[in-house]
């Protein structure tokens, strides 16, 4: 039999902690935690380890400072970065986290030649660029979480609103992990039924909105940090999708190539995964307006590209 899989979490903070102990608990993958700052990653994976026992989950947790440990991971999960403070866009973290992400990719391109890298750091789409083209990999083994994330918002505001179960709502948001993302409540659905037949265009307009500004929400509560528990899971999601080859569509950042009138840029798209990571791009028809949404999201990703020059 084969032996268990691996996964790098890259970044000890509370993102990276996080899907350590998704990972853990789902018994999904043996796990190495990295993170620069000495001690931290050593501490959480002994914490985690000591709460197998009680969760009754086997797999190997491993922190570590350097690169020697995450060596043939299957799936690298890329958290490193500094996180918003109150009052900051995604974007102000866009020079410190290219060199972050930069030279981390580097890192996990040389010790896991053949790793799917799945980035979470923001700002989301300019980071999976910058790990892209740093890598070296091919654009079915690079993919930003921020979908997944972004649609798991407005599912919960919009169970919440219907009174129904999380389980029956499906949400799809397209385009950057930004404000300009376009959440449709034309392709979202509470058991089948389009949503725009259960509740009023104001009550609608009001779940789009502050799934846009889902983040920045969570930034003005925690005032210290940004979102952890949702956007952890989300990134989980993704690699459990590819290590069981279960062929999921979800909605992830990829590389485009003419997809939806985008070339050469990451933009959030429904996706497929499986063992080859992003196994197709599925493309939905878009109304005028939804599509000039997408294109002025894609726009927004792009002046950050430019910037970096990436
Ligand atoms: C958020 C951050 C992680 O949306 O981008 O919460």
């Amino acid at each position: 039999m084969a032996g268990r899989n691996k996964i790098t979490v890259v970044g000890a903070g509370n993102v990276g902690a996080t899907a350590a102990h998704w990972i853990a608990s789902k018994e999904l993958a043996d796990v190495t935690l990295v993170d620069i700052v000495e001690g931290t990653p050593q501490g959480k994976s002994l914490d985690l380890a000591q709460s197998a026992p009680i969760d009754g989950f086997d797999v190997k947790l491993v922190g570590t400072n350097g690169y020697d440990e995450t060596a043939d991971s299957d799936v690298v999960i890329i958290t490193a970065g500094l996180p918003r403070k109150p009052g900051m866009s995604r974007d102000d973290l866009l020079k410190t986290n290219s060199d972050i992400v930069g030279s981390v990719t580097e890192e996990i391109a040389k010790h896991s030649p053949e790793a799917f890298i799945i980035i979470v750091s923001n700002p989301l789409d300019a980071m999976a660029q910058v790990a892209f083209k740093r890598s070296g990999f091919p654009k079915n083994r690079v993919i930003g979480m921020a979908g997944v994330l972004d649609s798991a918002r407005m599912r919960c505001f919009l169970a919440e609103a219907l009174d129904v179960s999380v389980e029956n709502v499906t949400a799809f948001v397209l385009g950057g992990h930004g404000d300009t993302m376009v959440p449709l409540p034309r392709y979202s659905t509470c058991a089948g039924i389009p949503v725009t037949e259960l509740l009023p265009e104001d009550k609608i307009d009001a779940i789009v909105d502050r799934t846009a500004n889902g983040g920045a929400e969570i930034v003005g509560l925690l005032k210290t940090g940004s979102a952890f528990y949702a956007p952890s899971l989300g990134a989980v999601e993704m690699a459990e999708a590819i290590l069981k080859d279960k062929k999921k569509i979800l909605p992830c950042a990829v590389y485009l190539e003419g997809e939806y009138g985008i070339n050469g840029l990451f933009v959030g798209v429904p996706a497929k995964l499986g063992k080859n990571g992003v196994e197709q791009i599925i493309e939905i028809s878009l109304s005028n307006d939804e599509r000039a949404a997408l294109q002025k999201s894609a726009g927004a990703v792009q002046e950050l590209v430019d910037i970096l020059g990436v």
